[in-house]
Order: structure tokens, then C-alpha cells, then sequence
């Protein structure tokens, strides 16, 4: 029995993981400290009545004879698909139903879809970027090429006519950066997969931070549904993180070699995932009821206000950042250009904060540091003072 070789090329502990346990270390030694976690973008406030009251409901019809439900559509429920799809056309993007795929969040989706692919694919990868891209394409021994996003193109990088890829990872609101795309940045990268006969994923778990007339999905480019799909979330729209639930949209106009991709993940879906539980299907449908929207809306302005908080305090320093704006992430550079390990063990040791070190995205992540706006609006302040008066002591 041979084990995929592939796991010795990842690090041994996922970032996240990682972090973790450097908290529980540092804890364990100084058990009386207050540490703030500006660390992992999971989210702090709770489901929104609508969405509660909806499990509630949920709940109840699961202990009745004729409201029960077993196994659903592996696909989603037409209930919830159905919202999915009237969100999208308030953008003027038409979904067909069936193009629309219930999961359990951006996360598993991002990595299950890579079954539908050849090992032999090469992969276009952003340097910095979520992790998860990353290693499940070296889990699968897929060749990456890594693309610069950096300070001279703002964190967006832009499609290079000399390299041939064949699927492409997209961001935005970026994850780690912040940096999110206009419509004509957009338009190149698909005008470049039509070009290359590539497949772009395109991950919009942020979208509902924009703020400016960014594009909240790649199908508001025209032609895009015949080279993307796209995964979304509503971990961070809806506080979903801990409840799981997401969507993935496969176009039927995809086609590689004369096979549907929609019919392909629809093979996989039916095969290896039984669906999200109806119960929170049911909360997530109601995510997208008028009161569902106003009440996401008001956990958003107060994540959004979080970012402020951070954005403001890096202008007083003079730190160079992105994000902050269109997203609930600040990434900006260390001071004096350390290395962002060292800056994450001093912030951690000195002040208490807990951020993401930018070298855990990626090389280009080196020197950058990545805080988030998901925790409350106290910890926020206070952790933003606690790092002024570190740095400036430094
Ligand atoms: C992050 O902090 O980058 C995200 O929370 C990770 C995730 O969404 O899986």
C-alpha cells in the first residue's frame, strides 16, 4: 500500500492550525494575559433572527410526520436555489437553476472540485493566496505556476500572454489582501481563459464587503459563464462559519473535450456528498428574505467599521496597506520589513494580538502582516493601540 507522496510536499500543519497552536503555547505560559484574535477571518456576531428563527422552524418540521426530511438533493433544495438564483439576477446575471450547487461552504468545494481535473493541468496560482488552493493542488502533484501580486501591481496581478495555464485562481475581495478587481481587470482574465482554453475559479466569498462598483461576480462579465465558475460562501456574509453553508455555480456552457463540467460535478456531488442538512439549508434560504438582507447588512456595517478602525490607524502610521475598503482585510507591510513571523511572535509576546503572518500565504507575503475586522469593536480599538504604541516603540 503506497500513500499519496504528495503530503511531504506540504507544510506539515495548515496555517491556521498552525496559529493555534502558538496561541494555546504562548497561553499556556502566560494564562493570565488577554490575547486579541485578529487572526483567522472567523466571524464574531451571531446569526441574525431571521436566519434563527428559520433553524428554529427548521427544527420543528424535522419532528413531524409530513415536515421531516431525509436525504435531500445532493444538489440543494430547490427552496434555497431558487434565492440563490433571484440574488444573482438583482445583479443582472442570469443562473439557471441547475447550474446552482448547495455545499457546505467555498472551503471543501474549492478543494473538492479539483477531482473534475487532470493531474497533468497546470495551475495558476496568485503569490500571496488562500492557502487551500495552494495545497490541494500539491496534495494532487498538479503543477503551479505562481504569479506576483505585490506592492507594484497593488496585489492584483494581471494575465501574462507568455504563460499557458490551464485553471486559474481568482480572489476578490482578495483573501489574504483585501485587493478586489474592477470590471476591466475581470475582462482581461476572462478574455485570457477564452484565449487559453482555461478554466478560471473564481472564489466571491467576500463579495458582500464591496463597497465601490467592483464586480461581486465574475459573471458580470460577459462571456464569463463559458470559462468560470464560480464558489461563494455566506461564512462571512451571513456568519455562516460555524453553521456551513455555501454555493458553487458550474455554467452548463462550460465544455472541455465535449464533457459538461456541470454534469461532471453534478457525478462528483451525487456520488461523494450526501448535501447540506435541510435544517440549514432552511437558515441560509432565509439569509436572503428582505429582513434576512437588512439584518446581514447591519453585521456587515459593524464588521466594515472594524476595518475602518484598522485602515485609519495604518494612515496615522504611514503604513503602506490594501484592503480595509471592499473587504474585511488589512494587509500591510511590517515595520522596519521584518519577517512576518518574527512580527507575528513579537505582536503575539509584546502586545497580546493575534494576526496572520503574511509568509503563511505565500512568498510574496513575506514581509506583510494580515488583520482582521471579525472580531468586536472593543477588541478592535484596543488591539489597534496595543500595536501603535508597539511600534512605535520599535
Ligand atoms: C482566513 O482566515 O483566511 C479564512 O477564515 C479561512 C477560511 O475561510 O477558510
Amino acid at each position: 500500500m503506497k500513500i499519496n507522496s504528495n503530503f511531504n510536499n506540504v507544510e506539515t500543519s495548515y496555517l491556521f492550525s498552525t496559529i493555534a497552536k502558538k496561541i494555546d503555547a504562548f497561553l499556556q505560559e502566560n494564562p493570565d494575559k488577554k490575547v486579541i484574535r485578529l487572526g483567522i477571518g472567523d466571524v464574531t456576531r451571531p446569526l441574525c433572527p431571521a436566519v434563527i428563527s428559520a433553524l428554529h422552524s427548521a427544527v420543528d418540521d424535522m419532528s413531524t410526520k409530513n415536515g421531516f426530511h431525509g436525504y435531500g438533493p445532493e444538489q440543494g433544495y430547490p427552496f434555497i436555489k431558487n434565492e440563490v438564483q433571484k440574488y444573482y439576477q438583482n445583479r443582472n446575471v442570469d443562473l439557471e437553476i441547475d447550474e446552482i450547487f448547495i455545499s457546505d461552504g467555498a472551503k471543501s468545494d474549492a478543494g473538492n472540485i479539483l477531482d473534475l481535473f487532470d493531474k497533468d493541468n497546470v495551475v495558476l496560482i496568485p503569490d500571496p493566496v488562500y492557502p487551500v488552493y495552494r495545497d490541494t493542488n500539491i496534495m494532487d502533484g498538479r503543477k503551479i505556476v505562481y504569479m506576483n501580486a505585490n506592492e507594484s501591481n497593488s496585489f492584483l496581478p494581471m494575465p501574462d500572454s507568455n504563460i499557458k495555464a490551464d485553471l486559474i485562481y481568482l480572489c476578490s475581495p482578495n483573501n489574504p489582501t483585501g485587493a478586489t478587481y474592477n470590471k476591466e481587470q475581470l475582462k482581461a482574465w476572462v478574455d485570457y481563459a477564452l484565449a487559453n482554453d482555461a478554466l478560471i475559479l473564481f472564489d466571491a466569498a467576500y463579495e458582500a464587503f464591496i463597497v465601490d462598483d467592483c464586480p461581486h461576480s465574475i459573471y458580470e462579465i460577459e462571456n464569463a459563464k463559458k470559462c468560470a465558475v464560480e464558489i461563494c460562501s455566506l461564512s462571512k456574509t451571513a456568519g455562516f462559519t460555524g453553521t456551513r453553508c455555501g454555493y458553487t455555480i458550474v455554467p452548463f456552457d462550460i465544455q472541455f473535450d465535449g464533457h459538461s463540467l456541470n454534469k461532471m460535478w453534478l457525478r462528483r456531488q451525487t456520488t461523494k456528498f450526501n448535501g447540506v442538512s435541510y435544517v440549514v439549508q432552511k437558515g441560509a434560504a432565509a439569509v436572503f428574505s428582505p429582513e434576512g438582507q437588512k439584518q446581514i447588512k447591519e453585521n456587515l456595517d459593524y464588521y466594515k467599521q472594524n476595518a475602518k478602525i484598522i485602515s485609519d490607524a495604518m494612515d496615522q502610521m504611514n503604513i503602506w496597506y490594501t484592503g480595509g475598503k471592499n473587504s474585511p482585510y488589512i494587509w500591510f507591510k511590517c515595520p522596519k520589513n521584518m519577517y512576518s513571523w518574527d512580527f507575528f511572535d513579537l505582536l503575539l509576546t509584546k502586545a497580546c494580538v493575534v494576526g496572520t503572518p503574511g509568509a503563511g500565504f505565500g512568498k510574496n507575503g513575506d514581509n506583510f502582516f494580515r488583520l482582521t475586522a471579525f472580531g468586536n469593536k472593543e477588541d478592535t480599538i484596543e488591539a489597534v493601540n496595543r500595536i501603535k504604541a508597539l511600534i512605535s516603540s520599535l
